[in-house]
């Protein structure tokens, strides 16, 4: 198995990377930035030196079909992307890398020629805001009402990889996670949960520019359900949402005072709410690929603010 990663440098593309290499796996990485940091601070050197990293924009479409033509790539977990408040203030750019750079993985699997299983990072932001749905649980067949550019491209994405199925054959998840959260996580409009936890590991003040509730999704889970979706075999176009623990702001602030007590006098709460509705059900994923990971909010909140505190010296 030779899994190819684009995005791999990001947050949740470096634990992909991790648990992909960990689990024995062959990893081939794609990606603009060419700083492995983010892998560096979860990894060992060792794992590191596995990884086959190559240099490139998603939005090349020779560049993109030629690895998955000529790298015997047998798997793809494609993460490349810009993130809400870039493709909402650049959205022609944003486009380019959001919806080309997919639509290139697509077609770069089409081009060559054989059955290569693809995960696909969705999001959340497929969703509209709160007040768009009902009280219940946001299943996939609800209509989706995204209210950014971001959004917009995401759920673009979700109607070209069924495109892809219905004309070429090719198999697709595409996963929607909410804010995820842990070490590696620093970039996007919804890192400051972690940014917070990083803070009380310094024991530094920083305010979480956000209020209202999120849904907070740990990396390492993430990492890992991207993979069993993967080696699922699952046949189809699916667009799945992803479910982690949802906390209103506050109350993190509340989980951070207990963990690590006098946190409560370095975080502060204030700013708008993400428009994004979060009472995400993910029964549709779980019947389809399987019971997925699941670690506790209050002990990934731990774990992260240790390894904080341990690359703190
Ligand atoms: N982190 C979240 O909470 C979250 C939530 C919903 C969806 N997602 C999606 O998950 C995926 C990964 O997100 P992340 O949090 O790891 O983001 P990230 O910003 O940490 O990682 C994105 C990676 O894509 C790379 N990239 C950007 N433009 C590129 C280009 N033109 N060509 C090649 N590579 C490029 C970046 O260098 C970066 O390494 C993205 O598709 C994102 O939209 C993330």
């Amino acid at each position: 198995m030779r899994t190819l990663v684009t995005g791999a440098q990001g947050c949740i593309g470096s634990w992909v990377v991790r648990r992909l290499v960990e689990q024995g796996h062959e990893v081939i990485t794609f990606d603009v930035n060419d700083s492995a940091a983010r892998l560096e601070m979860i990894s060992s050197a060792e794992l590191v030196s596995k990884v086959d990293r190559r240099v490139g924009r998603i939005e090349d479409t020779e560049a993109v079909k030629k690895l998955v033509r000529e790298e015997e790539i047998s798997h793809i977990v494609h993460l490349a992307a810009v993130l809400m408040p870039f493709c909402q203030k650049n959205p022609v750019q944003g486009g380019l890398i959001n919806v080309i750079g997919t639509l290139n993985v697509f077609e770069a699997i089409r081009d060559a020629g054989r059955k290569i299983p693809l995960v696909y990072a969705s999001s959340s932001a497929v969703w509209g805001p709160t007040d768009e749905y009902g009280e219940g649980p946001l299943t996939e067949d609800l209509p989706l009402k995204p209210s950014t550019h971001y959004g917009v491209f995401k759920a673009a994405n979700e109607g070209n990889a069924r495109n892809f199925y219905s004309s070429d054959g090719i198999s697709s998840i595409g996963l929607r996670p909410w804010t995820v959260f842990g070490p590696g996580r620093d970039a996007g409009l919804t890192a400051d949960p972690t940014l917070a936890m990083r803070a009380v590991a310094q024991k530094k003040p920083f305010q979480i520019r956000l209020s209202g509730h999120m849904d907070l999704q740990y990396t390492r889970d993430v990492a890992d359900i991207f993979i069993q979706c993967l080696l699922s075999g699952t046949e189809g176009a699916h667009a799945f949402n992803l479910r982690g623990e949802v906390v209103a702001m506050e109350e993190l602030r509340g989980m951070l005072e207990e963990i690590r007590p006098g946190a409560a006098e370095l975080i502060s709460v204030s700013g708008p709410e993400v428009p994004v509705a979060y009472r995400m059900s993910d029964e549709a994923l779980v019947k389809t690929v399987g019971e997925i990971p699941r670690t506790p909010l209050r002990a990934a909140i731990v774990e992260t603010i240790e390894k904080f505190e341990s690359l703190e010296g």
